[in-house]
């Protein structure tokens, strides 16, 4: 058995790429439908409510393309609005990023210190600490908001004096912590991992979720019998609410390829209600 549908994955803008770049490269046959919500962006200084309605959204517009399972490739619509997914949508197969990146800190650190840099919604929501939590009840769990990364990524300012000077002024009380690992608990900062992980030291190291995330998708769709063997290499479709031009540009800039002619969503016109499972 095989399911030969394709898997979706979104996020609020660019971010999600990093997950989607992670999971082609683990489940290369898989065809991939992507939608980054640029137009919205960002959803970390939003109310829960609201990243709410745009999580459903999202969600249906990818049903909408008959996808198989959906890969929620942002840390902030996992924290605002994952119980409500799995609550309305049971049928679902569903991946958040949250789960995966808590398990591979935990494995990782020596002192049991762990740092979290998320977006305010993701910080303020308390959901890497109990997740953390709930696996290593003796971490101690010391987070921050950085609210200025993600507009930093969206614009392509990954490198140079200013998001340097930004990351420090973030980071330094993480630093004073002695945190020994730091999880980059929104899927647009591994764009500025180097400039983080160059602040932060050779003695701290930094999780990004995206690679643990899409060995989470293979087993699941492994134990489902859904996982897409062959050998063709699987097509990837890109979608965003914003400018398409912007979006593969800066897109090219950071998985180093030409993305398949990027395609725009009218994500307002798609309805809030949830979907069942014959649409
Ligand atoms: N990339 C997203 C996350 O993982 C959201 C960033 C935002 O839109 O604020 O949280």
């Amino acid at each position: 058995m095989t399911d030969k549908r394709p898997i979706g994955i979104f996020d609020s803008g660019l971010g999600g790429l990093t997950v989607l770049e992670a999971v082609h490269k683990v489940m290369p046959h898989e065809d991939l439908i992507y939608f980054g919500d640029s137009g919205r962006a960002p959803y970390g200084t939003k109310s829960a409510e609201t990243v709410r309605k745009y999580t459903f959204q999202d969600i249906n517009f990818l049903l909408s393309h008959d996808v198989k399972m959906i890969v929620i490739a942002c840390n902030t619509a996992s924290a605002c609005s994952l119980s409500a997914v799995k609550e309305s949508y049971e049928w679902l197969p569903v991946q958040e990023v949250v789960g995966p990146g808590s398990a591979a800190a935990v494995k990782t650190t020596k002192n049991g210190k762990i740092g979290v840099i998320g977006t305010p919604a993701t910080i303020s929501s308390g959901v890497y600490e109990r997740a953390i939590g709930a696996i290593c009840p003796d971490a101690n769990v010391f987070s921050k908001s950085c609210p200025l990364f993600v507009p930093l990524v969206e614009e392509g300012w990954w490198t140079g004096p200013v998001p340097e000077r930004v990351a420090k002024e973030y980071l330094k009380e993480l630093k004073k912590q002695k945190i020994d690992t730091l999880i980059l608990g929104c899927t647009h900062y591994p764009y500025l991992e180097k400039i983080i992980s160059e602040y932060m030291g050779e003695g701290v190291s930094i999780i990004n979720s995206g690679r643990v995330v899409a060995e989470s998708i293979k087993n699941s769709l492994t134990e489902t019998d859904m996982l897409r063997g062959g050998r063709s290499e699987g097509k990837i479709r890109y979608f965003t609410s914003d400018s398409v031009t912007k979006f593969a540009s800066l897109g090219k800039m950071f998985l180093k390829e030409t993305l398949s002619p990027v395609e725009h969503a009218d994500i307002e016109s798609v309805s809030v209600a949830p979907r069942g499972k014959n649409g």
